[in-house]
């Protein structure tokens, strides 16, 4: 088997992406025609060649502008129903969703329109693909706290359909502890806890996310690195870090794969995880992170198994959701 068939042969979790980040240009300009919104490009290739990065927020800027086609229930489900067809031919078998419902609210798009396409999205996932999926409310945190609680507010009533929260956006400047109140808000409320943390912002930001907000899961975590006891805390606690290689090299921070940590933070014994982040924008998929890391640091197939293991592992899923999945690998694995 060659490796891109191995990869997507491993049954994987994928739980770092962004729906609105999993946006196109097709389907962008599909909508922009539906919605009779005006795009600042004029064609599809123009707008990919407008995807050229320097850093976290040079991104962030045209991901926000992008997201404002969408607008109805339709749109959102059209642009999750993309996702999980993409996902199921990279051989995602369970996927944990980000979704920045203040990215739309803002713009006067009620909650309910976001989260009841995505809902349906996901439905007809489970149904029709067989590929399993939760949705993780996203807080943008370059806004203030009284926003989050305020978008916690709105999402009080659909508790049951969203299964945890994270904290995504510019990350400088904007440490953990702003978000330790409202955090504590949804640990109460039985919510799992992720957040961005050590992407462009210091390893202590990790150690906030963790002690303050008590997050179970660092999203990237790749400067971890810089903190030697904090290494040896994620490796005892067994802490995953959904770790995004080809964001990782778009967004500048690491000049090239061949120099991305993950092999390191791997053989020190961090729970890792391959994920995509961004992919309509960051030029790949779950399979295509795989493989560009794995040809980039020569990891090995035992290795690539391991971090589909360890993505399993990772997932907020029961041991009998998780337990087919597993003994699929292993047979995989073994085969
Ligand atoms: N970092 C922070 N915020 C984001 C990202 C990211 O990688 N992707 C979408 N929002
Ligand atoms: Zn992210």
């Amino acid at each position: 088997m060659d490796l891109l068939a191995f990869i997507r042969a491993l049954p994987k979790a994928e739980l770092h992406l962004h729906l609105e980040g999993s946006l196109e240009p097709e389907l962008m300009f599909e909508l922009a025609r539906r919605n009779g919104i005006a795009l600042p490009y004029a064609s599809v290739e123009e707008t990919r060649a407008a995807y050229a990065f320097t850093d976290l927020q040079s991104f962030l800027n045209i991901y926000y502008a992008g997201a404002g086609v969408l607008i109805h229930e339709r749109d959102f489900h059209d642009l999750a129903m993309a996702y999980f067809q993409r996902a199921k031919a990279d051989g995602v078998v369970h996927a944990e969703l980000f979704f920045d419902p203040q990215t739309h609210t803002a713009r006067g798009i009620p909650f309910e329109t976001v989260l009841a396409g995505l809902e349906r999205a996901a439905q007809a996932a489970r149904k029709e693909l067989g590929v399993s999926s939760r949705l993780l409310l996203c807080f943008l945190r370059h806004l203030p706290e009284e926003d989050a609680f305020r978008t916690l507010e709105q999402a009080m009533p659909h508790l049951q359909r969203i299964h945890g929260v994270g904290l995504d956006s510019s990350e400088l400047g904007q440490p953990p502890a702003k978000f330790q109140r409202v955090f504590a808000r949804c640990r109460e409320l039985g919510l799992h806890l992720v957040a961005h943390a050590g992407e462009e912002g210091p390893a202590s930001y990790i150690k906030d996310a963790l002690d303050l907000l008590k997050v179970q899961r660092i999203d990237h975590g790749v400067r971890a690195l810089e903190d030697p006891a904090l290494m040896e805390r994620l490796a005892r606690e067994r802490i995953p870090l959904t770790v995004c290689p080809l964001s990782n090299i778009k967004l500048r921070v690491f000049p090239s794969m061949a120099q991305h940590n993950l092999k390191q933070l791997l053989d020190l014994g961090l729970c890792i995880t391959i994920n995509s982040d961004d992919p309509a924008y960051f030029g790949g998929y779950i399979g295509q992170n795989y493989l560009e890391i794995a040809l980039a640091l020569k990891l090995t197939r035992t290795e690539l198994v391991t971090l589909a293991r360890n993505s399993l592992l990772a997932s907020f899923v029961t041991d009998a959701e998780r337990a087919p999945w597993l003994a699929k690998l292993e047979a995989v694995a073994n085969s």
